[in-house]
């Protein structure tokens, strides 16, 4: 039974963890061939394996997103390798927390570095490669509801994912002649291995979430491979949230 992505390249940054991990694996799972991203060979290289293993075709792509030359020498082992991508997903993100009175500005520049310059040179290096192929393709961004709702501690994330937010809906003006389709995901609070959160953090943003929960990483991927399918033919510069409801305001209970 054919699979919705059969013979497609997907590129997925940031993949060995996580939300990338998982966008990654389904994407797989769905029949693409898919270029494993991470900074850490380690994780890069155990996703790709996983793929495999589970009977899939990956590759795993070892580069900081931060460095123009590793992420053209990336995208040129992707087209050589599988092929030019058709959908390249910037997931690659981190989010320190610091208030802005004690933050140093290797935390800032680390995190803007990443977050946004990171995504500009991946979508750059795809996107000249998807213009050269002239067959079209998707691009998808991860931005955040911290994009959206500012959180104590997160000012050079909140500010990095809002700038992502509008550097998508350019890309997608930019994109749009060449068949290009370009969004972002603005996920709230996911779930994801090894996370620091306290139990009380937690319960207090679940509170604060209609839907009652906090997200998983398959809501996510999920989103991904609904943007870079036909079905989303008629989507672009768009930024789509995943977050139970979180930025559509407070439950309260009946007034009066
Ligand atoms: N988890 C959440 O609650 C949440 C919510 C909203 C948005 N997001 C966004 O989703 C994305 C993934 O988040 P996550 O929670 O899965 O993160 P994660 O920390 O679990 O995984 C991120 C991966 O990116 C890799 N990475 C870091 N710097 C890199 C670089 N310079 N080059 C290449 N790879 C690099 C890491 O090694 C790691 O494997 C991020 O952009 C994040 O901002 C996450």
């Amino acid at each position: 039974m054919p699979r919705r992505f059969d013979g497609k390249s997907v590129l997925v940054t940031g993949a060995g963890h996580g939300i990338g991990r998982q966008i990654a694996l389904d994407f797989a799972a769905e029949g693409a061939c898919v270029g494993v991203n991470d900074v850490s060979s380690e994780r890069a290289h155990a996703v790709a394996a996983e793929i495999a293993a589970a009977g899939g075709r990956a590759l795993a792509l070892v580069a900081d997103v931060r460095s123009a030359e590793q992420v053209e020498r990336m995208l040129a082992e992707h087209a050589f390798s599988l092929a030019v991508p058709d959908v390249a997903v910037n997931n690659a993100g981190v989010y320190p927390n610091s208030l802005i009175v004690d933050m140093s500005e290797d935390e800032w520049d680390r995190v803007w570095d990443i977050n946004m310059k990171g995504m500009f040179l991946v979508c750059r290096a795809a996107l000249r490669r998807m213009i050269a192929e002239k067959a079209g393709g998707k691009i998808i961004n991860l931005s955040s509801g911290a994009a959206l709702r500012a959180r104590v501690g997160a000012s050079h994330y909140c500010s990095s994912k809002a700038a992502i937010s509008m550097f998508t809906q350019v890309l997608a003006l930019e994109a749009a002649e060449h068949n290009i389709q370009v969004n972002a995901i603005a996920p709230g609070l996911i779930e994801v291995p090894d996370w620091d959160l306290t139990p009380e953090y937690i319960d207090a943003l679940v509170g604060m979430t209609p839907r009652g929960r906090i997200g998983q990483p398959s809501d996510v991927s999920a989103m991904a491979r609904y943007l870079a399918s036909d079905a989303a033919d008629f989507i672009t510069g768009a930024v789509m949230l995943v977050d139970g409801g979180a930025s559509a305001g407070q439950s309260l209970p009946l007034s009066g």
